[in-house]
């Protein structure tokens, strides 16, 4: 999949748009990629929600269109006509039954749309756990996403993978500033806010690669802190998780580019298990090349970009909290090769 993201538009207000519109194209060129709506739905929490939102929906349009009907009447009877100025302006009562019908009716709309709110939240978050439910924690940073995986014993980045056809609950917290996870077709929106923990759920029907993105700006590089969530069938999320759950592998040939890892600051913010390096500032590396992006979907995860990347990160993400290390051709070329083996 070929594609360049626009980054001089980052943490503009309208940025918000860009991602969702990279996604978007993305989507066109890749038939796995489903693209990001709230029409399209596929996930328990985001159908009820689209219930709902055509319920609102509904009620909003109709009385648009009875709003614009009574006006285009009412233009059309009391236009100006031939004469008006000489006649008598008329003598104005009002009407006790007119005044309690614009009264009564909006709010009983009001009470309505209010009880369904409500059961429509209390639907999506008081949700029984049913059998063999997943857990994950979602941690926020700026500008990318961790997910933990308690059950299986490991860590990952920026790409969620789930199994189809079962519950996953996300407990959401945050590293720094507030964030908002949201993946249209699978659920709504929800807050990812430090010293607090929120909870979500999502029970994915149909396999396939979702996108989403952080949806409360959050700094510089909010427009950038995309997620992909990989539906997977049973057997294939087995699979994944058990690559997943494996050391770092120690590939012959890279030992090099392996010292310059471990002797460099790298450790001081990632982890490669099976090695020294357990910093947990930034993103999980143990198996880096499972991954599809770079720095949060801001460009493909390849030798040529991650070369760009370890050169001087702020190029490909302005503001991006990682450090350039200054480090000579050499080693770099050294370093990239031993990252293109953690796979
Ligand atoms: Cu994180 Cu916006």
């Amino acid at each position: 999949m070929a594609f360049t993201v626009p980054r001089r538009c980052a943490g503009t207000g309208i940025a918000n748009l860009v991602p969702t519109l990279w996604a978007q194209a993305a989507a066109a060129e890749d038939p796995a990629i489903r693209t990001p709506s709230i029409f399209d739905p596929s996930s328990t929490p985001a159908l009820g929600i689209l219930d709902y939102s055509h319920l609102v929906l509904g009620i909003c349009f109709a009385i648009f269109v009875i709003v614009m009907v009574l006006i285009a009447a009412t233009v059309v009877r009391f236009r100006r006509r031939p004469g008006d100025d000489d006649r008598e302006p008329p003598q104005i009562y009002g009407s006790n039954q007119l005044e309690l019908a614009w009264t009564v009716v909006p709010i009983m709309i009001v009470f309505v749309l209010s009880l369904v709110t409500v059961r429509t939240i209390l639907a999506l978050q008081i949700h029984e756990r049913p059998q063999g439910w997943m857990p994950v924690t979602v941690v926020g940073h700026q500008w990318w996403w961790e997910f933990q995986y308690p059950e299986h014993g490991f860590t990952t980045a920026n790409e969620l993978h789930v199994p189809v056809d079962r519950a996953t609950f996300l407990t959401l917290e945050s590293a720094d500033v507030i964030h908002s996870f949201w993946v249209p077709q699978l659920s709504g929106k929800t807050d990812v806010i430090p010293n607090r923990e929120n909870h979500m759920w999502i029970e994915p029907q149909v396999p396939g690669l979702y996108v989403g993105q952080c949806a409360e700006f959050c700094g510089t590089q909010h427009a950038y802190m995309l997620l992909r969530i990989y539906v997977h069938t049973a057997e294939d999320f087995a699979r994944w998780a058990k690559a997943e759950a494996k050391d770092a592998a120690v590939t012959p040939g890279v030992a090099a580019g392996r010292d310059v890892f471990l002797t460099t600051a790298c450790i001081n913010c990632h982890t490669v298990r099976g090695t020294v390096a357990n910093g947990r500032f930034g993103p999980d590396l143990t198996h880096l090349m499972s991954r599809q992006t770079l720095g949060a979907g801001v460009a493909p995860n390849n030798a040529d970009h991650l070369k760009e990347w370890v050169m001087n990160p702020d190029h490909l993400k302005p503001g991006v909290l990682m450090p350039a290390m200054g480090l000579d051709a050499r080693p770099i070329d050294q370093l990239v090769a031993y990252l293109l083996t953690l796979e």
